[in-house]
């Protein structure tokens, strides 16, 4: 049998990701220490580029379900010197029950999936962020109920997050007002696959008028920090300062997947004030992820 990966977030259907949002806000409110649906189950987990919340949120959901976790770095691995990924995902999920890859090119994460035998989790590639929209679609079902209908803004790049929050909207049928500088636009088909849904703006308080959700990313994500200097440029109207927070709605959420550059993307005011919620959203990848590995690796 096929085994049934993670790639994006369409890899789910819009009931199946409510159910697994009530299942992690279960899992977290009545932890129970003898649950431990995957005992004996081994995660690997490469990573190609730096992680925190990543690596301790699914090393630490394996240990609660009573498994284990294994981190692979390419300093360490033949990944890294250039084994072909077929025979790498072939021979890893040979001797493992799941495998979560965090990488460059969206390509490896998709071919390593075609040669595994176990499940595949996008850890992050320079495509999409799913694993982190179940934490901030939890966090926002936890702070204000469905978000079905409501108005969402991405202010920034057009980058991983940004594509995975347009998938979000799709399944979720939310609004998504987004607002980035003109060379930074999002993907145009994963703009097209959002239909109606999503509306492009080329001023960031314009996007942000009566929004339930702010959300933006780092101006130059993991790969591209040569490009800072001049990111800084073309970016700098596209700041979550105060004013955007006060053309949302008054009972609007902020939120960041981290970790954030404080004077750039967004203000301190902001990103530390009383409407941000980025330290339950980033504890909630723990609970999101459990919901996951359980879907995708439990009995
Ligand atoms: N938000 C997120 O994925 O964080 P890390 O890069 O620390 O894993
Ligand atoms: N867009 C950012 C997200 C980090 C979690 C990056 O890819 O670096």
């Amino acid at each position: 049998m096929n085994p049934r990966h993670f790639i994006s977030l369409l890899d789910l259907s819009g009931a199946e990701f409510r159910t697994l949002i009530q299942r992690a806000i279960e899992l977290k409110n009545n932890r129970d220490p003898d649950f431990q649906p995957l005992k004996g189950q081994v995660l690997a987990m490469i990573f190609e580029k730096s992680s925190t919340r990543t690596r301790i949120s699914f090393e630490t959901g394996m240990a609660q379900f009573g498994g284990s976790a294994i981190f692979l770095s390419p300093r360490d691995t033949q990944l890294g010197r250039g084994e072909p990924i077929k025979d790498s995902a072939k021979v890893i999920s040979s001797m493992v029950d799941g495998i979560m890859l965090r990488t460059h090119d969206h390509a490896t994460v998709t071919e390593f999936a075609e040669h595994s035998s176990v499940p595949v989790i996008n850890g992050l590639t320079d495509l999409l962020h799913p694993c982190q929209l179940l934490a901030d679609m939890q966090t926002y079902f936890e702070h204000r109920g469905d978000i079905k209908d409501k108005t969402v803004t991405w202010i920034g790049d057009g980058n991983n997050m940004c594509h995975s929050y347009i998938n979000a909207a799709v399944l979720l049928d939310f609004k998504l007002n987004i607002a980035s500088p003109d060379n930074y636009l999002p993907d145009s088909e994963i703009v097209k696959s959002g239909g109606e849904r999503i509306q492009i703006f080329n001023n960031a308080l314009d996007a942000a008028k009566d929004s339930d959700l702010v959300v933006t990313d780092v101006w130059a994500s993991m790969g591209q920090e040569e490009e800072q200097k001049q990111r800084e440029i073309a970016f700098k109207d596209y700041q979550v300062n105060q004013s955007i927070m006060d053309n949302a709605h008054a009972d609007a959420l902020f939120m960041h997947c981290l970790p954030a550059h404080r004077g750039e993307e967004v203000t301190a005011e902001v990103i530390d004030g009383s409407q941000s919620v980025i330290y339950s959203a980033a504890e909630n990848r723990l609970h999101a992820q459990k919901a996951l590995l359980e879907l995708l690796m439990g009995a």
